[in-house]
């Protein structure tokens, strides 16, 4: 199956904000979540069949420290505190992939922080 991205500003947002105050987003932002455990983004991504599927995660993460995310699809926590790790500043951004298994239709994948400083800015996914 081809890939398709998902803009983050264009999803669901749970205790975060459509931002632009950095470069290097596509699409026209990303997500800055909120710095509290349990913010989270969810997209609808719609599959022709069920199946296994390569996952990413384009992020930034301007501090030292890990913004790990529960990611889950319809409901179900598949990849728990997966580290989204520095890159250097809020410009610059990163690729983290993950394999999850969709079913045919809808599906929702959700971007959850667990941590009390919430999860890295998101700008989109690839799936
Ligand atoms: C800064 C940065 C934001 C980021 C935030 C954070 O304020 O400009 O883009 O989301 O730090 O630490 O989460
Ligand atoms: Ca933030």
């Amino acid at each position: 199956r081809a890939a398709t991205d998902y803009q983050a500003e264009d999803a669901a947002i749970t205790q975060g904000t459509v931002a632009t105050n950095h470069t290097g987003y596509t699409g026209t932002g990303f997500v800055d979540y909120t710095n509290v455990k349990g913010s989270y983004v969810e997209f609808t991504v719609s599959a022709a069949s069920a199946g296994p599927a390569a996952l990413t995660l384009r992020y930034a993460n301007g501090t030292a420290t890990d913004r790990p995310m529960d990611i889950s699809v319809g409901g179900t926590v598949v990849s728990p505190a997966l580290s989204f790790p520095a890159t250097t500043d809020w410009n610059t951004w990163a690729d983290k992939a993950v394999n999850v298994t969709l079913k045919a239709g809808s599906n929702k994948i959700r971007a959850t922080a667990t941590t009390a400083n919430g999860g890295p800015n998101l700008d989109r996914i690839r799936i």
